[in-house]
């Protein structure tokens, strides 16, 4: 291990050509604002990340530091998970009210080493007069717009179609999001124009809410399409799944290649290919515990 280490370090300074601090020295943070931040990420000078995995910590608004994607980055890093290469991150829940006209969000989209989840995430829709649709795309301006969405409607006279852990068409609705786009945008339709009609509909709420979400943090309450209670309870928040791998070489068979930019670094550490697009990430070989990348 000790040799190991040494290695580690000394493939740094080859390929930075100063003397950055190694991953774990005194200068890199290990945590922000109560966020474990295990290597190949990172928080300090050049050296305490593999290139692409920085972060920065910083001040948020309801106080305390937090770490956040990137540099400038406005995606803020909840957890990450390094056996799945997978991390979570903060995203806004979208509302459209009665009396809002801004029908199209922000575009919210990642860039590489990240790529938008699959299988981790679902588009859900909570209100009693709600359509929402999300847009896919390469980049922000690059959508395709109307790729998939749901109606969320008829909650009952008095919500009595609702029902708790029921999120099928009353009051709520889900769809999965399509596989391979970085970029996706949430665009609302007014109801009354879309069903062509001015039929008054029992308990609908003032706003419908929508989100790009983690599935397994997604319950529907019979409160949530009849108030702001999904957008109150969450802090208006929510996490969405992120995949991540070292992308600068196609697979495992390819990083190998290059022993000196060869991230899975540790003597006991496993190469796989990345289920998210072009790269690999490391575990550690069976039997064996630890940081695979140190
Ligand atoms: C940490 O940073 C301080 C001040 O920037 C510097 O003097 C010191 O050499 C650094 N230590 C390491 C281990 O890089
Ligand atoms: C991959 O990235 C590492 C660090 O980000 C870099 O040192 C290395 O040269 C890159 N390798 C290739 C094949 O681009
Ligand atoms: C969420 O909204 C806040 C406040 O408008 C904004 O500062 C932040 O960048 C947004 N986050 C994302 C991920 O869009
Ligand atoms: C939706 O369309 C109806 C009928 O055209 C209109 O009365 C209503 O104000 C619209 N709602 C919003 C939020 O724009
Ligand atoms: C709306 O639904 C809630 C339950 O979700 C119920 O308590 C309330 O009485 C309903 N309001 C009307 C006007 O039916
Ligand atoms: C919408 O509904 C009105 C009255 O119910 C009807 O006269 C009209 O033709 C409808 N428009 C469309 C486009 O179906
Ligand atoms: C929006 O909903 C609120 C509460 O249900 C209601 O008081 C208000 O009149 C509505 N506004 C419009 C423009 O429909
Ligand atoms: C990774 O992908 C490459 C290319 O498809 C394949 O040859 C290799 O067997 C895969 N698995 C590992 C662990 O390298």
């Amino acid at each position: 291990m000790q040799f190991q280490k040494l290695a580690a370090i000394l493939l740094l300074l080859a390929a930075v050509g100063a003397l950055p601090p190694p991953p774990g020295s005194s200068n890199c943070s290990t945590a922000s604002g109560g966020v474990d931040i295990p290597y190949p990420f990172g928080i300090g000078p050049a050296g305490c990340a593999l290139p692409g995995f920085e972060l920065t910590c910083r001040d948020t608004s309801n106080g305390g530091k937090k770490p956040f994607l990137g540099h400038g980055g406005h995606f803020e890093l909840a957890g990450v998970s390094l056996s799945d290469g997978q991390a979570r991150v903060w995203n806004n829940i979208s509302s459209y009210c009665n009396d809002t006209s801004q029908t199209i969000m922000d575009v919210v989209s990642f860039a590489d080493p990240y790529r938008l989840s699959q299988a981790g995430n679902t588009f859900a829709v909570v209100g009693c007069q709600a359509v929402a649709v999300v847009g896919v795309g390469d980049s922000a301006d690059n959508i395709v717009r109307f790729l998939s969405g749901c109606v969320a409607t008829n909650c009952g006279r008095r919500g009595d179609r609702l029902a708790d852990d029921a999120c099928s068409g009353a009051g709520c609705c889900q769809t999965t999001i399509t596989k391979g786009f970085n970029a996706y945008q949430v665009e609302f339709q007014n109801y009354s124009t879309v069903f062509n009609s001015s039929k008054d509909i029992y308990n609908v709420s003032r706003c419908s809410y929508a989100a790009l979400m983690e599935s397994s943090s997604f319950t529907f309450r019979r409160s949530y399409a009849t108030s702001s209670e999904f957008f109150d309870a969450n802090g208006g928040r929510v996490p969405v799944v992120v995949e991540w791998a070292v992308r600068n070489a196609s697979n495992c068979v390819e990083a190998r290649k290059n022993r000196e930019s060869y991230a899975c670094v540790s003597m006991n550490s496993a190469c796989v290919n990345s289920s998210s697009g072009p790269g690999y990430i490391c575990n550690c070989a069976k039997g064996f515990e630890g940081n695979p990348y140190l």
